[in-house]
Protein backbone atom coordinates (compact mmCIF):
# COMPACT_ATOMS: atom_id res chain seq x y z
CA UNK A 1 0.00 0.00 0.00
CA UNK A 2 1.10 3.56 -0.68
CA UNK A 3 1.64 5.79 1.83
CA UNK A 4 -1.27 8.14 2.22
CA UNK A 5 -1.00 11.49 0.81
CA UNK A 6 -3.30 14.45 1.25
CA UNK A 7 -3.66 16.36 -1.89
CA UNK A 8 -3.03 19.52 -1.03
CA UNK A 9 0.44 18.69 -0.27
CA UNK A 10 0.96 17.50 -3.82
CA UNK A 11 -1.02 20.63 -4.97
CA UNK A 12 1.89 22.76 -4.05
CA UNK A 13 4.41 20.30 -6.23
CA UNK A 14 1.96 20.97 -9.05
CA UNK A 15 1.75 24.83 -8.30
CA UNK A 16 5.55 25.01 -8.57
CA UNK A 17 5.81 23.03 -11.88
CA UNK A 18 2.80 24.78 -13.20
CA UNK A 19 4.37 28.24 -13.20
CA UNK A 20 6.60 27.08 -15.84
CA UNK A 21 4.54 24.51 -17.95
CA UNK A 22 2.23 27.84 -17.68
CA UNK A 23 5.63 29.67 -19.39
CA UNK A 24 6.25 27.14 -22.23
CA UNK A 25 2.48 26.36 -22.93
CA UNK A 26 2.26 30.65 -23.47
CA UNK A 27 5.78 30.91 -24.99
CA UNK A 28 5.11 28.29 -27.59
CA UNK A 29 0.94 28.20 -28.30
CA UNK A 30 -1.63 30.06 -26.23
CA UNK A 31 -4.39 28.14 -27.96
CA UNK A 32 -5.66 25.90 -24.90
CA UNK A 33 -6.47 28.20 -22.50
CA UNK A 34 -9.19 25.89 -21.60
CA UNK A 35 -6.68 23.39 -20.44
CA UNK A 36 -4.78 26.33 -18.64
CA UNK A 37 -8.36 27.31 -16.57
CA UNK A 38 -8.23 23.28 -15.42
CA UNK A 39 -5.42 23.27 -14.06
CA UNK A 40 -5.65 26.83 -12.13
CA UNK A 41 -9.22 25.22 -10.99
CA UNK A 42 -7.23 21.76 -9.68
CA UNK A 43 -4.42 23.56 -7.96
CA UNK A 44 -6.84 26.31 -6.52
CA UNK A 45 -9.62 24.10 -5.46
CA UNK A 46 -10.69 24.99 -1.87
CA UNK A 47 -12.30 21.52 -0.94
CA UNK A 48 -9.41 18.60 -0.07
CA UNK A 49 -9.74 14.84 -0.36
CA UNK A 50 -7.30 12.53 0.67
CA UNK A 51 -6.86 10.50 -2.54
CA UNK A 52 -4.43 7.99 -2.11
CA UNK A 53 -5.91 7.02 1.06
CA UNK A 54 -9.33 6.44 -0.34
CA UNK A 55 -7.74 4.63 -3.45
CA UNK A 56 -6.02 2.76 -0.61
CA UNK A 57 -9.00 1.74 0.97
CA UNK A 58 -10.45 0.46 -2.70
CA UNK A 59 -7.96 -1.50 -2.68
CA UNK A 60 -7.51 -2.61 0.68
CA UNK A 61 -11.03 -4.37 0.17
CA UNK A 62 -10.06 -5.77 -3.22
CA UNK A 63 -7.11 -7.77 -1.09
CA UNK A 64 -9.83 -8.80 1.09
CA UNK A 65 -12.69 -9.61 -1.18
CA UNK A 66 -11.05 -10.94 -4.50
CA UNK A 67 -10.07 -14.23 -3.09
CA UNK A 68 -13.40 -15.02 -1.62
CA UNK A 69 -15.05 -14.46 -5.01
CA UNK A 70 -13.64 -18.18 -6.77
CA UNK A 71 -16.65 -18.80 -8.53
CA UNK A 72 -16.28 -17.42 -12.09
CA UNK A 73 -19.62 -18.13 -13.12
CA UNK A 74 -21.16 -15.40 -10.37
CA UNK A 75 -21.23 -11.98 -10.28
CA UNK A 76 -21.04 -9.82 -7.06
CA UNK A 77 -24.22 -7.87 -7.08
CA UNK A 78 -25.33 -6.77 -3.21
CA UNK A 79 -24.70 -6.75 -0.04
CA UNK A 80 -27.53 -7.08 1.94
CA UNK A 81 -27.83 -4.63 5.07
CA UNK A 82 -26.09 -6.36 8.18
CA UNK A 83 -24.53 -8.57 5.79
CA UNK A 84 -20.70 -8.54 4.98
CA UNK A 85 -19.99 -10.58 1.86
CA UNK A 86 -21.48 -9.93 -1.50
CA UNK A 87 -24.64 -11.68 -2.49
CA UNK A 88 -23.49 -13.19 -6.22
CA UNK A 89 -26.15 -13.46 -9.71
CA UNK A 90 -25.39 -16.58 -12.08
CA UNK A 91 -23.86 -15.64 -15.34
CA UNK A 92 -26.88 -17.70 -17.29
CA UNK A 93 -29.15 -14.95 -15.49
CA UNK A 94 -27.92 -12.43 -17.67
CA UNK A 95 -28.54 -9.45 -15.04
CA UNK A 96 -27.40 -6.28 -15.63
CA UNK A 97 -24.84 -5.67 -13.45
CA UNK A 98 -22.24 -8.74 -14.29
CA UNK A 99 -19.60 -6.47 -15.70
CA UNK A 100 -19.11 -3.70 -13.01
CA UNK A 101 -16.99 -5.89 -10.61
CA UNK A 102 -14.60 -6.93 -13.50
CA UNK A 103 -15.05 -3.22 -14.62
CA UNK A 104 -13.88 -2.42 -10.79
CA UNK A 105 -10.81 -4.37 -11.07
CA UNK A 106 -9.57 -2.57 -14.14
CA UNK A 107 -9.92 0.60 -12.80
CA UNK A 108 -7.95 -0.81 -9.66
CA UNK A 109 -4.92 -2.18 -12.15
CA UNK A 110 -5.78 1.34 -13.55
CA UNK A 111 -4.99 3.54 -10.42
CA UNK A 112 -3.04 1.03 -8.46
CA UNK A 113 -0.76 0.22 -11.42
CA UNK A 114 -0.85 -3.59 -9.70
CA UNK A 115 -0.58 -6.13 -12.54
CA UNK A 116 -2.35 -8.48 -10.15
CA UNK A 117 -5.71 -6.61 -10.39
CA UNK A 118 -5.44 -6.94 -14.61
CA UNK A 119 -4.92 -10.76 -14.01
CA UNK A 120 -7.84 -10.76 -11.90
CA UNK A 121 -10.26 -8.69 -14.41
CA UNK A 122 -9.43 -10.47 -17.27
CA UNK A 123 -10.42 -14.01 -16.04
CA UNK A 124 -13.58 -12.06 -14.67
CA UNK A 125 -14.01 -10.76 -18.03
CA UNK A 126 -13.72 -13.52 -20.32
CA UNK A 127 -16.48 -15.67 -18.71
CA UNK A 128 -19.36 -14.15 -20.42
CA UNK A 129 -18.22 -13.53 -24.12
CA UNK A 130 -21.64 -14.69 -25.15
CA UNK A 131 -23.29 -11.98 -23.40
CA UNK A 132 -22.20 -10.30 -26.71
CA UNK A 133 -25.61 -11.40 -28.32
CA UNK A 134 -27.74 -10.68 -25.94
CA UNK A 135 -30.79 -8.65 -27.44
CA UNK A 136 -33.78 -9.80 -24.87
CA UNK A 137 -32.95 -5.97 -23.18
CA UNK A 138 -30.98 -3.39 -23.27
CA UNK A 139 -28.56 -3.86 -20.44
CA UNK A 140 -25.47 -5.19 -22.26
CA UNK A 141 -24.10 -1.52 -22.73
CA UNK A 142 -24.43 -1.72 -18.31
CA UNK A 143 -22.65 -5.82 -19.22
CA UNK A 144 -20.06 -5.41 -21.85
CA UNK A 145 -18.49 -1.65 -21.33
CA UNK A 146 -17.61 -1.49 -17.83
CA UNK A 147 -15.71 -5.39 -18.53
CA UNK A 148 -14.30 -5.41 -22.29
CA UNK A 149 -14.86 -1.64 -22.86
CA UNK A 150 -12.31 -1.31 -20.11
CA UNK A 151 -10.07 -3.90 -20.98
CA UNK A 152 -9.51 -2.61 -24.73
CA UNK A 153 -9.13 0.81 -23.13
CA UNK A 154 -6.96 0.13 -19.93
CA UNK A 155 -5.92 -3.33 -20.32
CA UNK A 156 -4.89 -2.55 -24.03
CA UNK A 157 -6.75 -5.84 -25.00
CA UNK A 158 -7.00 -5.33 -28.24
CA UNK A 159 -8.73 -9.01 -29.36
CA UNK A 160 -11.62 -7.48 -27.04
CA UNK A 161 -12.69 -5.19 -30.35
CA UNK A 162 -14.61 -7.84 -32.02
CA UNK A 163 -16.74 -8.98 -29.13
CA UNK A 164 -17.89 -5.16 -28.07
CA UNK A 165 -18.52 -4.22 -32.26
CA UNK A 166 -20.96 -7.73 -31.73
CA UNK A 167 -22.44 -6.32 -28.68
CA UNK A 168 -23.35 -2.84 -30.03
CA UNK A 169 -24.92 -4.76 -33.12
CA UNK A 170 -27.16 -6.57 -30.95
CA UNK A 171 -28.14 -3.45 -28.58
CA UNK A 172 -28.64 -1.24 -31.78
CA UNK A 173 -31.47 -4.52 -32.76
CA UNK A 174 -33.66 -2.73 -30.25
CA UNK A 175 -33.41 0.61 -31.87
CA UNK A 176 -37.22 1.80 -33.41
CA UNK A 177 -36.95 4.32 -35.97
CA UNK A 178 -40.30 5.26 -35.72
CA UNK A 179 -40.05 6.07 -32.12
CA UNK A 180 -36.11 7.63 -32.33
CA UNK A 181 -35.15 5.27 -28.97
CA UNK A 182 -33.35 1.57 -27.78
CA UNK A 183 -36.61 -0.24 -26.68
CA UNK A 184 -34.96 -1.38 -23.21
CA UNK A 185 -37.42 -3.70 -21.61
CA UNK A 186 -39.03 -6.67 -23.05
CA UNK A 187 -42.79 -6.06 -22.15
CA UNK A 188 -43.14 -10.05 -20.85
CA UNK A 189 -41.00 -8.60 -17.81
CA UNK A 190 -42.91 -5.25 -17.45
CA UNK A 191 -46.17 -6.17 -18.28
CA UNK A 192 -47.44 -2.66 -16.95
CA UNK A 193 -46.51 -1.66 -20.01
CA UNK A 194 -47.57 -2.89 -23.38
CA UNK A 195 -45.54 -0.96 -26.29
CA UNK A 196 -42.04 0.65 -26.69
CA UNK A 197 -40.39 1.46 -23.30
CA UNK A 198 -37.13 3.57 -22.79
CA UNK A 199 -35.85 4.23 -19.47
CA UNK A 200 -33.44 7.14 -18.47
CA UNK A 201 -31.00 4.14 -17.30
CA UNK A 202 -30.72 3.80 -21.34
CA UNK A 203 -28.39 6.78 -21.65
CA UNK A 204 -25.44 5.18 -20.10
CA UNK A 205 -25.61 1.92 -22.57
CA UNK A 206 -25.19 4.43 -25.80
CA UNK A 207 -21.13 4.59 -24.91
CA UNK A 208 -20.93 1.48 -26.34
CA UNK A 209 -22.81 2.70 -29.58
CA UNK A 210 -20.20 5.53 -29.40
CA UNK A 211 -16.95 3.43 -29.14
CA UNK A 212 -17.81 1.01 -31.66
CA UNK A 213 -18.67 3.69 -34.31
CA UNK A 214 -15.25 4.71 -34.02
CA UNK A 215 -13.61 1.83 -33.85
CA UNK A 216 -14.41 -0.06 -36.77
CA UNK A 217 -18.01 -0.57 -36.16
CA UNK A 218 -21.29 0.64 -38.68
CA UNK A 219 -21.04 4.44 -38.63
CA UNK A 220 -24.78 3.60 -38.10
CA UNK A 221 -24.22 3.09 -34.75
CA UNK A 222 -23.05 6.84 -34.07
CA UNK A 223 -26.38 8.02 -35.53
CA UNK A 224 -28.43 5.59 -33.49
CA UNK A 225 -26.70 7.28 -30.04
CA UNK A 226 -27.52 11.06 -31.23
CA UNK A 227 -31.12 10.10 -31.93
CA UNK A 228 -31.84 8.07 -28.72
CA UNK A 229 -30.26 11.11 -27.28
CA UNK A 230 -31.89 13.80 -28.71
CA UNK A 231 -35.70 12.03 -28.59
CA UNK A 232 -34.76 11.22 -24.75
CA UNK A 233 -33.85 14.90 -24.17
CA UNK A 234 -37.27 16.08 -25.79
CA UNK A 235 -39.64 13.97 -24.08
CA UNK A 236 -37.98 12.22 -21.07
CA UNK A 237 -37.63 15.53 -18.83
CA UNK A 238 -39.80 17.42 -16.64
CA UNK A 239 -40.01 21.34 -17.64
CA UNK A 240 -37.70 22.12 -14.14
CA UNK A 241 -34.92 19.82 -15.64
CA UNK A 242 -35.69 16.59 -13.47
CA UNK A 243 -36.26 13.30 -15.12
CA UNK A 244 -39.06 10.64 -15.66
CA UNK A 245 -37.87 7.25 -15.09
CA UNK A 246 -40.47 4.65 -17.66
CA UNK A 247 -41.59 6.15 -20.93
CA UNK A 248 -43.90 4.29 -22.77
CA UNK A 249 -43.88 4.98 -26.66
CA UNK A 250 -46.22 3.87 -29.48
CA UNK A 251 -44.07 1.88 -31.46
CA UNK A 252 -45.76 3.08 -34.43
CA UNK A 253 -46.29 6.87 -34.51
CA UNK A 254 -43.79 7.33 -31.94
CA UNK A 255 -45.88 9.42 -29.39
CA UNK A 256 -45.33 9.41 -26.03
CA UNK A 257 -48.26 6.93 -24.55
CA UNK A 258 -47.49 8.12 -20.71
CA UNK A 259 -45.02 8.49 -17.92
CA UNK A 260 -44.07 6.53 -15.22
CA UNK A 261 -41.81 5.28 -12.76
CA UNK A 262 -40.80 1.81 -11.61
CA UNK A 263 -37.90 2.33 -9.27
CA UNK A 264 -38.86 5.73 -7.83
CA UNK A 265 -41.18 6.57 -5.40
CA UNK A 266 -44.16 7.39 -7.61
CA UNK A 267 -44.98 7.86 -11.49
CA UNK A 268 -44.46 11.49 -11.24
CA UNK A 269 -41.78 11.97 -8.05
CA UNK A 270 -37.76 12.38 -9.07
CA UNK A 271 -36.26 9.21 -8.95
CA UNK A 272 -32.62 9.40 -7.81
CA UNK A 273 -30.75 7.06 -9.67
CA UNK A 274 -32.73 8.52 -12.61
CA UNK A 275 -31.38 11.97 -12.84
CA UNK A 276 -27.79 10.08 -12.09
CA UNK A 277 -27.86 8.41 -14.98
CA UNK A 278 -29.53 11.64 -17.11
CA UNK A 279 -26.36 13.56 -15.87
CA UNK A 280 -23.74 11.06 -16.61
CA UNK A 281 -25.42 10.42 -20.05
CA UNK A 282 -25.54 13.65 -21.86
CA UNK A 283 -22.22 14.60 -20.11
CA UNK A 284 -20.67 11.37 -22.00
CA UNK A 285 -22.94 12.11 -24.89
CA UNK A 286 -21.18 15.61 -25.46
CA UNK A 287 -18.15 14.29 -25.20
CA UNK A 288 -19.03 11.67 -27.59
CA UNK A 289 -20.08 14.24 -29.78
CA UNK A 290 -18.63 17.88 -28.83
CA UNK A 291 -22.22 18.80 -29.58
CA UNK A 292 -23.19 22.07 -27.30
CA UNK A 293 -26.66 21.76 -27.34
CA UNK A 294 -25.55 18.10 -25.03
CA UNK A 295 -23.19 19.88 -23.02
CA UNK A 296 -25.76 23.26 -22.35
CA UNK A 297 -28.08 19.91 -21.30
CA UNK A 298 -25.67 18.09 -19.09
CA UNK A 299 -25.49 21.39 -17.25
CA UNK A 300 -28.78 21.82 -16.63
CA UNK A 301 -29.40 18.22 -15.09
CA UNK A 302 -26.73 18.66 -13.08
CA UNK A 303 -27.55 22.24 -11.79
CA UNK A 304 -30.80 20.54 -10.65
CA UNK A 305 -29.34 17.61 -9.51
CA UNK A 306 -26.80 19.86 -7.29
CA UNK A 307 -29.39 22.15 -5.88
CA UNK A 308 -31.99 19.17 -4.39
CA UNK A 309 -28.48 17.45 -2.25
CA UNK A 310 -28.40 17.79 1.10
CA UNK A 311 -25.58 18.60 3.24
CA UNK A 312 -23.70 15.41 3.05
CA UNK A 313 -23.88 15.42 -0.74
CA UNK A 314 -25.48 12.11 -0.73
CA UNK A 315 -29.19 11.98 -1.93
CA UNK A 316 -31.94 10.49 -0.38
CA UNK A 317 -33.54 7.38 -2.72
CA UNK A 318 -35.63 9.12 -4.26
CA UNK A 319 -35.99 13.67 -4.18
CA UNK A 320 -39.24 13.11 -3.45
CA UNK A 321 -39.18 11.46 0.02
CA UNK A 322 -36.01 13.63 1.01
CA UNK A 323 -37.90 15.54 3.47
CA UNK A 324 -38.35 12.41 5.90
CA UNK A 325 -35.38 11.41 7.91
CA UNK A 326 -35.95 7.71 7.95
CA UNK A 327 -35.93 7.55 4.40
CA UNK A 328 -32.79 5.58 2.74
CA UNK A 329 -29.95 7.33 0.95
CA UNK A 330 -28.48 5.79 -2.07
CA UNK A 331 -24.82 6.48 -2.28
CA UNK A 332 -25.06 5.04 -5.55
CA UNK A 333 -26.32 8.18 -6.69
CA UNK A 334 -24.05 10.21 -5.48
CA UNK A 335 -21.05 8.02 -7.05
CA UNK A 336 -22.40 8.13 -10.44
CA UNK A 337 -22.63 11.57 -10.46
CA UNK A 338 -18.97 12.47 -8.58
CA UNK A 339 -17.10 10.41 -11.91
CA UNK A 340 -19.81 12.55 -14.43
CA UNK A 341 -18.96 15.86 -12.85
CA UNK A 342 -15.15 15.33 -13.18
CA UNK A 343 -15.54 14.58 -16.86
CA UNK A 344 -17.95 17.79 -17.29
CA UNK A 345 -15.82 19.95 -15.52
CA UNK A 346 -13.03 20.05 -17.88
CA UNK A 347 -15.58 20.13 -20.79
CA UNK A 348 -17.22 23.51 -19.56
CA UNK A 349 -15.80 26.61 -20.76
CA UNK A 350 -16.29 29.47 -17.70
CA UNK A 351 -13.80 29.33 -14.68
CA UNK A 352 -17.22 29.64 -12.36
CA UNK A 353 -18.32 26.27 -13.76
CA UNK A 354 -15.46 24.41 -13.83
CA UNK A 355 -14.65 25.10 -10.06
CA UNK A 356 -17.93 24.51 -9.04
CA UNK A 357 -18.34 20.87 -10.65
CA UNK A 358 -15.05 20.07 -9.41
CA UNK A 359 -15.51 21.01 -6.17
CA UNK A 360 -18.99 19.25 -6.25
CA UNK A 361 -17.18 16.11 -7.23
CA UNK A 362 -14.72 16.06 -4.23
CA UNK A 363 -17.27 16.81 -1.86
CA UNK A 364 -19.10 14.21 -2.60
CA UNK A 365 -16.51 11.43 -3.47
CA UNK A 366 -14.98 12.69 0.61
CA UNK A 367 -18.48 12.25 1.91
CA UNK A 368 -18.58 8.92 0.29
CA UNK A 369 -15.14 8.18 1.73
CA UNK A 370 -15.85 8.83 4.94
CA UNK A 371 -16.77 7.00 7.57
CA UNK A 372 -20.35 7.07 7.30
CA UNK A 373 -20.80 5.59 4.11
CA UNK A 374 -17.08 4.06 3.56
CA UNK A 375 -17.81 -0.20 3.78
CA UNK A 376 -14.10 -0.39 5.58
CA UNK A 377 -13.83 -2.21 8.19
CA UNK A 378 -17.59 -2.92 7.81
CA UNK A 379 -18.28 -4.85 4.54
CA UNK A 380 -16.99 -6.25 1.47
CA UNK A 381 -17.87 -3.38 -0.54
CA UNK A 382 -16.43 -0.26 -1.12
CA UNK A 383 -19.22 1.87 0.09
CA UNK A 384 -22.67 1.66 2.10
CA UNK A 385 -25.76 2.72 2.15
CA UNK A 386 -27.23 2.77 -1.49
CA UNK A 387 -30.88 1.77 -2.64
CA UNK A 388 -31.58 -0.42 -5.55
CA UNK A 389 -35.15 -0.34 -5.81
CA UNK A 390 -37.31 0.54 -2.99
CA UNK A 391 -40.59 0.85 -4.79
CA UNK A 392 -40.40 -3.05 -5.24
CA UNK A 393 -39.48 -3.71 -1.61
CA UNK A 394 -35.52 -4.67 -2.46
CA UNK A 395 -31.89 -3.70 -2.08
CA UNK A 396 -32.73 -0.78 0.71
CA UNK A 397 -29.84 0.79 2.65
CA UNK A 398 -27.26 -2.29 0.84
CA UNK A 399 -24.50 -2.03 -0.84
CA UNK A 400 -24.49 -1.83 -4.73
CA UNK A 401 -21.87 -3.38 -6.96
CA UNK A 402 -22.06 0.08 -9.21
CA UNK A 403 -22.02 2.24 -6.39
CA UNK A 404 -18.79 0.56 -6.16
CA UNK A 405 -17.98 0.82 -9.82
CA UNK A 406 -18.77 4.28 -10.07
CA UNK A 407 -16.86 5.26 -7.02
CA UNK A 408 -13.57 3.80 -8.83
CA UNK A 409 -14.39 5.47 -11.54
CA UNK A 410 -14.18 8.66 -10.43
CA UNK A 411 -10.99 8.01 -8.53
CA UNK A 412 -9.49 6.74 -10.96
CA UNK A 413 -10.72 10.07 -13.24
CA UNK A 414 -9.24 12.30 -10.58
CA UNK A 415 -6.30 10.96 -10.46
CA UNK A 416 -5.68 11.14 -14.01
CA UNK A 417 -6.89 14.70 -13.87
CA UNK A 418 -4.43 15.59 -11.22
CA UNK A 419 -1.49 13.78 -12.86
CA UNK A 420 -2.32 15.33 -16.31
CA UNK A 421 -1.83 19.27 -14.00
N1 LIG B 1 -30.35 0.40 -14.39
C1 LIG B 1 -31.06 -0.03 -13.29
C2 LIG B 1 -30.95 0.81 -12.07
O1 LIG B 1 -30.45 1.92 -12.06
O2 LIG B 1 -31.41 0.33 -11.06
Amino acid sequence: MKNHLNVIHSAHFVIKNLSLIGLLICTFSCKEPKKELVAEVVTNNKVSIDLEKQIDDCEFQLEITVPKLTDLTKHPRLIETNETTWEQVDNDELIWTSGFYPGILWYAYNITGNKKWKDEAIKRTEVFEDYKNIKVHHDIGFMMFPAYGNGFIIGDKKEYKDILITSANSLATRFNPNVGTIKSWSNKMHPRWKQHITIIDNMLNLELLFWAAKNGGDKKLYDIAVKHAETTMKNHFRTDCTSWHVLEYDSISGAVLNRHTKQGYADDSRWSRGQAWGVYGYTMVYKETKDKKFLDFAQKLTNKYLSLLPEDMVPCWDFDVANNPKEEKDASAAAIVASALIDLGTFVEKKEDQERYYNAALKILKSLGSDKYSGVGKTDSFLLHSTGAKSLGWEIDVALIYADYYYIEALSRLKTLQEQK
